[in-house]
């Protein structure tokens, strides 16, 4: 099956709102699966949405495997095999909102810090039409969140509100060592002004 290039940041199809599908189960749509599962695997990550191999349809394919999901939320992971997704809704099911770090495939190299909503609800359908009605939390509902924006031409870094946690990926573990200082020295002078 063919690997499509993955279009990124200030590609136009990535800002549109992409068109709805009618009936998932054409030869049109299956063969568009097989292009993004392919793509995915070609370059490695959790989701990818149609638009982002430049074809403005709703429709995003996700997995969370154990060891990631163990990773992102402990005791609290939530696996997810393999699933494709048509013309997904999203409804939060609680206004907790939490910052988490994310990346995308159509912004390679950056990692920013992103709220998100922390339990949510999705339907839509699947590959063969029949509806799909999910409750999903942490990292879950993270990579749902995510993949559903770029079905409205909305890419992490707008949906960021501190820009100063926008940073490329090999910094990663110094940001972080930085940001411990900072707690710290914080912390410290906290102590001696309460001395
Ligand atoms: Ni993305």
């Amino acid at each position: 099956m063919t690997v499509k290039p993955i279009i990124k940041m200030g590609n136009p199809t990535l800002r549109r709102i992409a068109a709805p599908i009618d009936d998932p189960t054409t030869p049109e749509i299956q063969a568009l699966v097989a292009e993004m599962r392919a793509s995915l695997e070609a370059v490695g990550g959790v989701g990818l949405a149609a638009p982002q191999i430049a074809v403005s349809r709703r429709l995003v394919i996700f997995e969370v495997p154990a060891e990631r999901a163990e990773a992102e939320d402990g005791d609290a992971a939530e696996p997810v095999g393999s699933t494709v997704l048509v013309n997904p809704v999203i409804t939060p099911l609680s206004d907790e909102v939490e910052m988490g770090w994310e990346g995308c495939l159509s912004v390679p190299g950056l990692r920013g810090l992103v709220p998100r909503h922390t339990h949510i609800r999705y339907t839509g359908l699947t590959l063969e039409g029949a509806p799909v009605d999910v409750e999903a939390t942490g990292f879950h509902a993270r990579v749902v969140q995510h993949e559903c924006d770029h079905l409205d031409g909305i890419l992490y870094p707008q949906r960021m509100t501190d820009l100063r946690y926008l940073v490329y990926e090999e910094e990663v573990p110094a940001f972080m060592e930085g940001l411990k200082a900072d707690a710290e020295m914080a912390e410290a002078e906290k102590e001696k002004a309460d001395d």
